[in-house]
């Protein structure tokens, strides 16, 4: 099963998203039409919506957060195209890229030419006890939600597991968020667009206002380690450690190669797609990596003809700081027990050899679980066309990977894109 190829040539002419975050006033229709019409905007030389074939929209649970089902006609309907096949696709926090591979299967095939891939998720509806209750319906409910396990405690027994076989300290988990967050602040459309030294003097500004006592934070990092600024979620992992709880939608336009250029003259070139499926975290033989990840990475890399070292530009799911230290690795970029260092070193920064998540992350960016896949394509789309805004890459990165994870890395998902 290995060197599979695509049927034929699939392309990325159009994206858009709303902004991620909290949004009391609005319904998850009404953001996925923000998406939508930001990506009928972008695409070049324009396009008729008319002409979408099928649509394939990601979305973990709108039953438990919104109490309404039956996503994807519905979401079609509200922007016009209620007539055509639209196809809810669900794989927990992996549901955006599952319908991004679905939308390139039905190209592939040769049965439509022209697909619109949507993710949404409405999430703040629900108080955090009500979004971790159903996110937890991801886990296996028997045998880890039954024993008293959250997404947070899941991702904390990989953080000790790892710190444990690789003698990392919590403080390297640390400068993953402080990064993720100086990454985030030049995207205007991420929830916590703030660097850590903007929330830090606002605090102190605050405390001041209010005639409390201020702070004496000397650093970022002082800020960071302070349990009342940073309380503990699941220890090692402290707030600024885990994506928030999100709402937003993200959309993209899939054509057939043969045709991309009547849309723009910029198309991005899906070139290798990969995804896997494993046991649940309770029942695997590591904690320290996502076998699946590892899994979906190689189909992709062997799909797209390319190595680890061939990637410029990377959004990987860092649901939890640890979650990109073990994606680094999984990826093939650093070896077992090295993309800490890298972390440490700062090779994952914008400015480092191996720039990780310049959106921001779902760390910073936000995490809509059932858009965030999407959110990470329409970053790649923007580093490759050189349309990132403050956030471009230097150096005309060609190509561009996403690595998405539902769950705990039950599936797991890679895609690889080129700028031809
Ligand atoms: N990072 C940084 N700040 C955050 C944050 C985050 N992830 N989440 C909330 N905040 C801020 C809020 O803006 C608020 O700030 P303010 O007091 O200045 O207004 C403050 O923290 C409290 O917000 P609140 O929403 O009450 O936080 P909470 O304690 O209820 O929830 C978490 C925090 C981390 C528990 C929640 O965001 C969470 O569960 N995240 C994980 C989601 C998840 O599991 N996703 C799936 C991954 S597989």
């Amino acid at each position: 099963m290995t060197g599979r190829k695509l049927g034929r040539g699939v392309a990325l002419v159009g994206a858009g998203m709303s902004k991620f975050g909290a949004f009391p006033g609005k319904n998850s229709r009404e953001l996925f039409v923000e998406a939508f019409q930001e990506m009928t905007g972008s695409v070049d030389k324009g396009f008729d919506p008319a002409a979408v074939e099928a649509a394939y929209i990601g979305n973990f649970s709108s039953e438990l957060f919104e109490g309404q089902g039956h996503t994807a006609p519905i979401m079609t309907d509200w922007v016009g195209l209620n007539s055509i096949p639209a196809t809810r696709v669900e794989g927990a926090c992996a549901s955006g890229s599952l319908a991004l591979r679905q939308g390139i299967f039905a190209i592939a095939s040769g049965l439509y030419d022209m697909v619109l891939v949507g993710g949404i998720e409405k999430m703040t509806g629900l108080s955090t006890d009500g979004a971790t209750d159903a996110l937890a319906t991801a886990a296996d409910v028997l045998y880890e939600i039954s024993a008293g396990f959250t997404f947070p405690g899941m991702y904390a027994a990989i953080a000790t597991a790892y710190m444990h076989e690789y003698q990392m300290t919590p403080d390297t988990l640390l400068q993953v968020g402080y990064k993720n967050h100086e990454h985030g602040a030049l995207n205007p459309k991420a929830q916590f667009g703030q660097r850590i030294s903007t929330i830090m003097e606002a605090r102190k500004a605050s405390a001041a206002r209010k005639g409390k006592p201020v702070p004496t934070w000397a650093n970022e990092f002082e800020f960071l380690r302070d349990d009342n600024a940073n309380p503990q979620i699941a220890w090692p992992l402290r707030l600024f450690d885990c994506s928030p709880v999100s709402d937003g939608a993200a959309s993209v336009l899939l054509v057939s190669e043969e045709i991309a250029h009547q849309f723009t003259d910029s198309p991005i070139h899906i070139i290798g797609t990969g995804q896997a499926s494993d046991t649940a975290l309770h029942g695997r033989s590591t904690l320290t990596s996502l076998p699946a990840a590892r899994k979906a990475a190689q189909t992709a890399y062997e799909m797209a003809g390319v190595t680890p070292a061939d990637i410029k530009v990377v959004e990987v799911h860092d649901c939890f700081t640890i979650a990109e230290i073990v994606a680094t690795e999984d990826l093939g970029f650093f070896k077992p027990g090295e993309g800490w260092k890298a972390a440490e070193d700062g090779l994952t920064t914008r400015s480092g050899a191996r720039p990780v998540n310049t959106s921001g992350g779902l760390k910073s960016k936000g995490h809509p679980v059932g858009a965030s896949g999407v959110g990470q394509v329409i970053e790649i789309y923007q580093q490759l066309r050189g349309s990132a805004g403050e956030r471009q890459l230097p150096g005309s990165p060609s190509i561009g990977l996403t690595h998405n994870v539902g769950g705990t890395g039950q599936t797991c998902v890679v895609n690889i894109f080129e700028r031809r």
